[in-house]
Parts: C-alpha cells; sequence; structure tokens
C-alpha cells in the first residue's frame, strides 16, 4: 500500500481504488437485472443507519437482510408460486428447517406424510426429538386418517405432492381443509410442482372459496435453478404476521444466499416453463416406454393411469414434473438391477433432478417403506433435456446387463 506523496498531497493509490469519485451514468437497460453483492451495506449518514428498519423491503441495512438482488428474487418467486412474500434459504432442506424451527416448541407435534422427503423425516426423528418437540407421520392416501392424526398437541401438517420417490399424489384439496378446519397450519413441499403443475395457494383450481397452504417451500435447487449447479430453496406465504414468524428465525439463524447463485437462478427463470414442459412430455413418453416392459411391475408416475393417485393429479393438474420410478420384478436380483444401471450412458448416476442431464438412482422398497410389505428395487428417474429417443435407447442397451 503506498503512502500519500507529500508533494502532490493527493491520496494514497489505495485510497483512490477504494474511494474512487466516479459514478456511472444512470439508466442503463440490459436484459438480466444488475448483480448486487454486499455483506456490508453503507449508509449516507447515521440517522438513515439508525432509522433503518431490516424487516422492512423499503431499505438495505445488512447483506444477510436482502439487497436488490435477493429482494429481486425473492419477488419473482413469490410470483411463480402465487404468494406474497418469501424467503431465499441455502439449499431446499434447509427451507424445511425454518419452518419447522420457525413454528415448533417443545410439547408441539409436526405430522408429516410417510412419503416425504427423507432428511425432511431425518429432522424430525433427530432435532426436534431431542429439543422436546414430537412428530407423527400419516398416510397421505387417506384424508380422515389424517384427521385423527391430528391432536390437541399438532401445530404443523407437512404435505408433499407428489411423494418423494413412490411418486404418490394425495388428495392434496382434502389433506388442506381438513387441517384448516382442525386449525392446523399447512406446509407443502412444492419442489415437484415447481409452481407450475398447479396453484398451492389455490387448490380449489379458482373455484370459490379459495383453499390453499399456508406456506409453500420449494428446492430452487431442482426446476428454478435447473442446472444442477446449485443449492437454494424458498419458502413462501400470503400471510404477514406468518412471514414475519418466519423472516425473524430466518434472520436469527443467519440464513443466507450468494449473489452469485441468485443471479444463475435469475438467469434460468425466463426458461422455466419451457424446461417443466419439455421435461414433463419426455418423463412421460419414457414411462409409457417402461409401461410395455416385461422387466418392471410397477411404473409409478402421476400422470399415469394406475398410479397411485393419479385421479388426483387429474383434478388439480395438467402437467408433471420430469421425474418417475419403476419397480423391478422381484426375479431381478438387487445386483442385476445395479448392473443396468452401471450400463447406462446418458442417464448418469446421481441424486437430485430437474437438471439438464437425465439421471438414475436406486433404492431398496424394503429399507425405504420398512412395514409397508413392499419388496423390490425400485429406480427412480430424473429426465433431462437429451432427446427422447436418444434416451429410449440407452435404457433398450442398458437393459441387456440386466441379465
Ligand atoms: C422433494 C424435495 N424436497 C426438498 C429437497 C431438498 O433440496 P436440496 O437438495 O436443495 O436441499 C429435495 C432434494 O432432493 C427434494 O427432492
Amino acid at each position: 500500500m503506498s503512502e500519500q506523496d507529500p508533494k502532490t498531497d493527493r491520496p494514497a493509490l489505495s485510497t483512490s481504488l477504494i474511494h474512487h469519485a466516479y459514478q456511472p451514468p444512470a439508466g442503463f437497460g440490459s436484459v438480466q437485472p444488475a448483480v448486487h453483492k454486499a455483506s456490508t451495506v453503507i449508509f449516507e449518514n447515521v440517522a438513515a443507519l439508525r432509522a433503518r428498519d431490516w424487516k422492512q423491503k423499503a431499505g438495505y441495512t445488512y447483506g444477510l437482510h436482502g439487497t436488490p438482488t435477493s429482494f429481486t428474487l425473492e419477488e419473482r418467486i413469490a410470483t411463480l408460486e402465487g404468494g406474497l412474500q418469501t424467503l431465499l434459504v441455502p439449499s431446499g432442506l434447509s427451507a424445511i428447517t425454518l419452518v419447522d424451527m420457525a413454528l415448533l416448541s417443545a410439547g408441539d407435534e409436526v405430522l408429516l406424510p410417510e412419503n416425504a422427503y427423507g432428511p425432511g423425516k431425518e429432522l424430525a426423528r433427530n432435532e426436534l426429538t431431542r429439543w422436546g418437540i414430537g412428530h407423527r407421520f400419516y398416510d397421505p392416501a387417506d384424508a380422515s386418517g389424517l384427521a385423527s392424526a391430528i391432536g390437541p398437541k399438532t401445530n404443523l401438517v407437512w404435505l408433499e405432492a407428489a411423494g418423494s420417490v413412490t411418486m404418490e399424489f394425495p388428495d392434496l384439496p382434502a389433506l388442506v381443509a381438513v387441517a384448516r378446519e382442525k386449525g392446523v397450519t399447512t406446509v407443502l413441499d412444492n419442489t415437484w410442482g415447481a409452481g407450475i403443475a398447479f396453484d398451492p395457494f389455490d387448490l380449489s383450481c379458482g373455484v370459490s372459496p379459495a383453499l390453499g397452504v399456508d406456506i409453500s417451500v420449494q428446492a430452487l435447487t431442482k426446476y428454478a435453478s435447473g442446472g444442477a449447479d446449485l443449492l437454494m430453496g424458498s419458502v413462501t406465504t400470503r400471510d404477514a404476521a406468518l412471514h414475519l414468524r418466519l423472516k425473524l428465525t430466518h434472520m436469527r439463524m443467519g440464513l443466507g444466499v450468494g449473489a452469485n447463485d441468485i443471479e444463475a437462478v435469475l438467469r434460468s427463470l425466463p426458461s422455466l416453463e419451457i424446461r417443466y414442459a419439455a421435461q414433463d412430455r419426455s418423463a412421460r413418453a419414457l414411462a409409457s416406454w417402461w409401461q410395455g416392459r416385461p422387466e418392471v411391475t410397477q411404473v409409478l408416475h402421476p400422470a399415469l393411469e394406475g398410479s397411485p393417485g393419479h385421479e388426483h393429479w387429474r383434478a388439480l393438474c395438467s402437467q408433471a414434473a420430469g421425474l418417475f420410478s419403476v419397480v423391478f420384478d422381484e426375479r431381478f436380483a438387487p445386483a442385476h438391477v445395479d448392473a443396468f444401471i452401471d450400463a447406462l450412458r446418458l442417464f448418469r448416476l446421481g441424486y437430485s433432478w430437474a437438471g439438464p442431464v437425465s439421471l438414475v438412482v436406486p433404492y431398496d422398497l424394503s429399507v425405504m417403506r420398512p412395514g409397508a410389505g413392499r419388496r423390490g428395487t425400485l429406480v427412480r428417474f430424473s429426465v433431462g433435456l437429451e432427446g427422447v429417443d436418444d434416451l429410449i435407447e440407452d435404457l433398450r442397451q442398458a437393459l441387456a446387463a440386466l441379465g
């Protein structure tokens, strides 16, 4: 760092570069919004610092509490979800943990569908249990079962449509109606619907009175990003008081999202609808192809007739995520199914979904759903953006390894 030049009285070069007086002209217009990066936010004066309320979107206080970039994505996700307020968090799983931590206290109980996203169940079994918060799993195919599971301590009901991996589509309006009648807050993991397949805040499909969930969370990691290259989550509401409860916990937990990741999601959002539709088309074509194959006993895709909850999907949606599972006939040992997966060339082996590359993951049903009497190896396919015929050819050639 150079010192001030005594002959010229000029500040040190580093000072000049840090406190440069140049301001670019205002009025720059571009397709994508500017990206603002900050931990520190500069205030004009002490009065401004004292007057600023971090809870209001009218100004800025600190990077964790929002920048023009994070506010912009929050507003767009709120629009996507049909909500009014959105919080961004570092992953889909942290959206789940935020809701649980904001709304549950020792002595409360939370209800989760049996087919919920696994790590959310693990959170209930571990941290929530340690903190004195009870949990119970309910059958999402049975609304009256949910009604009897709701007790005096029940403070939150989780919903998921379609269920993770086994893809059952629940009667969401019936489940929400049950919880609402009992005065219990509902939260939907809307990652599958992505704000496209149905409106989480109006499950009555426009018919009055509107019936919707209280909170919708998404793993933006999946469709909103679409790139398989970042992690992010969102928590959306339509109720200012509920949003504030979530926002206060969000602040106290220090949940921040980096501007580069937000920029990537902002760049992906304009193509979300097109990608969702394209991946839906391809996944249905592949699922139908599997229906004609003798190696599998079940194809689990809510848009296929005969799939669990198909009638509920049809009542609520016309679109579906590019995700489905097949159950291999028990005559194929898990090692044979592994050989099939290893022989795939275009489908890559890996977790997550909604990215450009098609993915595959095997699951052991007896481990995933112990006690449900389900057996056989289930393979979940996440369909990317490759050509469908190429993907079918990949499946066909890999089946030769099944033995
Ligand atoms: C339905 C569902 N919800 C939440 C998540 C968690 O998202 P993330 O990986 O961003 O934590 C996933 C991830 O696979 C998911 O499938």
